[in-house]
């Protein structure tokens, strides 16, 4: 497994241009599989989970290439309606293929998803709302298998809001019969571009990026026509925190700050400045960050994807802060690794307390989940000395380049392939 070393205290100046989102990419994938023929779509991140779910569609009977940001898909000939284990336990957004797979086949096989380093992260909303819709729902030998001759527009109130489980009962309602109406759904952008991408292909959809979202179901739907995703905002708010903890001065290109304003706001609080200029967002860090309190919660609140990378921040920041995660409940796997570099941090109840210290010293450290990985970087950037980060395969499954656009600013970081 490759590793990253990176020589902490350069300063950091220069440009970064921002990907397109993972998670926008990945539903607009599964989407495909709503009707057969050639797909195109445009800004896709070069990413391990990609070619996964690259790799999953291929399994499935689709054809799939991929072209620095295009993707094609033939997706005519799908023989196959399931989701095997070995893909869904490499990527847990595998199972946005069930609704798209039960709505237009009337049945889909999905590998049921264990639970990972930062939750339990069950799928039974996605369930119950399939459920509501018609479907059969059994579970056997570890699978998920639904059937449905066809689903049926339903009223379906979720407990919580599901970025996944929204997305996939929004595509399964494409095709039903009737119209659905998802109260209490979630509201990133991820969704809107997920709904206007659907909405391109012929969809039928209302009130996306709203709580209550309406679909009235249609019978067939539209390729995708060269449908480019949304920028990355968690790419974004990385570099942004990369910049605030490391007194840098990055403008990030081809962003969309408007879809980070709760990021943005407390950012600004702590002491960084941004710019809009013609270029991009530029985002100058201070000398030193003032100590600053988050609590998680779904957009538009302040994003769990971006806690971990927050908490980074504030271990050098002038004060005490308290970070409060509502969202996952074993969120915090990166806090023991910030400890070994000098962080002062303490866990109770759920709740971290963060003690400011001046400076943090580089350590060899390990990369445990896709954020917790991005705020170990954050961290070596603004440390004393050395670190080596290991196993960035993590890092690999959702940001792109991310070793190269740093040593485009200046950072010294350097892969150390596996032998
Ligand atoms: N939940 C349930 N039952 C369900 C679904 C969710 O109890 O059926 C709970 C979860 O356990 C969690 C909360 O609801 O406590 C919210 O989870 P959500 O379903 O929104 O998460 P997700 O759809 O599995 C997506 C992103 C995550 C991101 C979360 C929250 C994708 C592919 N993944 O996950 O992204 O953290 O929303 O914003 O969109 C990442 O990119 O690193 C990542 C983990």
């Amino acid at each position: 497994m490759d590793s990253l070393k990176i020589k902490g205290g350069r300063p950091l100046k220069g440009d970064v241009e921002i990907s397109g989102a993972k998670n926008a990419a990945l539903p607009v994938m599964a989407a495909a599989l709503l009707t057969g023929g050639a797909h195109s779509l445009k800004r896709i991140p070069n990413l391990r989970d990609i070619a996964t779910m690259g790799k999953l569609l291929s399994y499935m009977g689709a054809e799939y290439h991929y072209d620095q940001g295009a993707v094609t898909l033939e997706t005519s000939r799908i023989k196959k309606h399931e989701a095997p284990y070995d893909l869904v336990k490499t990527m847990r957004a595998a199972v946005l293929v069930l609704g798209p797979l039960v709505a237009r086949f009337g049945n889909a096989s999905v590998s049921l998803p264990g639970g990972c380093a930062i939750g339990a992260r069950p799928i039974n909303l996605h369930l119950m709302g399939l459920e509501k819709m018609g479907a059969r729902i059994t579970l056997e030998s570890g699978y998920v298998h639904a059937r449905a001759s066809r689903l049926k527009g339903a009223t379906i109130c979720f407990d919580m809001p599901t970025v996944t489980g929204t997305e996939n009962l929004m595509m399964a309602a494409c095709l039903a019969k009737g119209t659905t109406v998802l109260e209490n759904a979630a509201r990133e952008p991820e969704i809107v571009d997920l709904a206007d991408c659907l909405a391109a292909m012929g969809a039928k959809i209302y009130g996306a990026g709203e709580s209550t979202i309406e679909i009235q179901g249609v019978d067939e739907l539209r390729p995708i026509a060269a449908y480019a995703v949304i920028p990355d905002r968690i790419e974004t708010g990385t570099f942004m925190a990369i910049a605030a903890a490391c007194a840098g001065d990055v403008t990030l290109k081809g962003c969309r700050p408007d879809h980070l304003d709760s990021v943005i706001m407390k950012f600004k609080d702590a002491g960084v400045a941004f710019h809009e200029t013609k270029k991009g967002l530029r985002v100058v860090g201070p000398r030193r960050l003032t100590a600053r309190d988050i609590k998680t919660t779904p957009y538009p609140g302040f994003p769990t994807d971006m806690q971990a990378q927050f908490m980074a921040m504030m271990t050098v920041a002038l004060g005490t802060s308290v970070v409060k995660e509502t969202i996952f409940e074993n969120r915090y796997m990166h806090v023991a690794e910030l400890k070994r570099m000098g962080a002062d941090i303490s866990i109770e109840g759920g709740i971290a307390t963060i003690r400011g210290t001046e400076k943090l010293k580089g350590a060899p450290i390990m990369a445990t989940d896709l954020r917790a990985s991005a705020s170990l970087v954050v961290a070596a950037l603004c440390a004393r000395g050395e670190s080596i980060i290991h196993r960035i395969y993590h890092l690999d499954r959702g940001y792109d380049h991310m070793d190269e656009k740093l040593r485009g600013i200046g950072a010294q970081v350097e892969r150390i392939k596996s032998s």
